[in-house]
């Protein structure tokens, strides 16, 4: 997955940059700077010492000493103030420089905190939705694993409403599965055994017609995604990119007609060719999965596409704020 919201301790990733909120001296401090310098230990900011300073927006970059990482790339967010004095812009340009510094150093894959959401009082929503648009941009253009590294697990709040609008969803579809489920399985069985029981289902008698019978298999989920790109004029790009699934996965699933993806997989293109509710369940059937109303995952991304919203990054802030894995892979 190019990009993913995790929660851990950014010290922890061994990733080949992690980023540090600093502040203009680069001399350490507190929140996620103070952890960094006492992870890496003191040559870190024997080495800070000669950057001179870093302004705010702009990025500079360090070795990384004692913390599993290669590289600390040092940036300096706006200080909150209203959001009248340029913070969105100074913020993007802390993204946009970090990610050009780790390019520039051929990292492969990058950690960021949420910048100036702590100590700089940028509001976390906000401060999280310029971190993806910012992150998702440049993933367009390049090949590198962004994780944005989430500490406390309010720092990553999607709102009050669309929070109790989705549990509401849930309680809903698990009363109806457990109640209809339960229902369901008997009529299901019932109606099994009567069906087998009124038809005589025709014998195969000779090989050629098992055959006939394989060549009646319909497209594969492989086909069906490659339909799917062409009719909705997408590129190929343009749409694992937008699944937020990399480019290696996709040229598997391209080279191999019969190639059998996660169950998130084949949601996250569902997702990013916009597919209502009919056709994802059918590109579900064509990988042998189906929407269960037992599984919280798969309520939410019902929620989402029932209401024909296809925004993955949001859907994944949900996912994650139900405690559940993301879309893509
Ligand atoms: N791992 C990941 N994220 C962390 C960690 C950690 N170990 N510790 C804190 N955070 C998160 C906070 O929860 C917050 O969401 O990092 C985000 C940024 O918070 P701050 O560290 O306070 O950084 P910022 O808001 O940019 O303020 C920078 O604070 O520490 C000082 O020297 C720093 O003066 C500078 C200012």
């Amino acid at each position: 997955m190019p990009l993913e919201i995790i929660r851990n301790d950014i010290t922890k990733m061994d990733t080949d940059a992690i980023v540090n909120a600093a502040n203009s001296t680069l001399l350490g401090g507190g929140g996620v700077d103070g952890a960094i310098h006492r992870a890496a230990g003191a040559k870190l900011l024997e080495e800070c010492k000669t950057l001179g300073g870093c302004k705010t927006g702009e990025a500079k970059i360090t070795l990384a000493y004692n913390l599993p990482c290669k590289y600390v790339i040092h940036t300096v967010g706006p200080r909150w103030a209203g959001g009248g004095r340029n913070e969105k812009a100074l913020l993007e340009s802390c993204y946009k420089n970090s990610l050009a510094l780790a390019k520039k150093y051929n990292c492969e894959s990058v950690a960021f905190p949420l910048i100036s959401s702590g100590v700089y009082g940028y509001p976390k929503d906000l401060a999280l939705k310029t971190a993806v648009d910012v992150i998702s941009g440049f993933l367009l253009k390049n090949d590198m694993t962004v994780y944005i590294v989430i500490f406390d697990k309010d720092s990553l709040i999607i709102s009050e409403k669309l929070f109790s609008d989705i549990k509401e969803y849930i309680d809903d579809c698990y009363a109806e599965s457990h109640f209809d489920g339960r229902t369901r399985n008997i009529l299901f069985e019932d109606s099994c055994m009567a069906y087998s029981a009124s038809v005589s289902l025709p014998k195969i008698t000779k090989l050629s017609e098992l055959d006939s019978r394989l060549a009646e298999i319909d497209e594969s989920f492989s086909q069906m995604l490659l339909r799917k790109i062409d009719e909705k004029g997408m590129t190929d790009s343009e749409c694992y990119k937008k699944a937020n699934i990399d480019r290696k996965l996709f040229s598997k699933i391209r080279g191999d007609i019969n190639y059998k993806p996660s169950k998130p997989t084949v949601l996250a293109f569902a997702v990013a060719l916009e597919l209502d509710l009919r056709e994802t369940d059918e590109m579900l059937r064509k990988a042998g999965f189906a929407l269960s109303h037992s599984n919280k995952f798969d309520i939410i991304i019902e929620y989402f596409i029932s209401r024909g919203v296809y925004d993955i990054i949001l859907i994944n802030e949900a996912l994650f704020t139900f405690d559940q894995s993301l879309l893509g892979a």
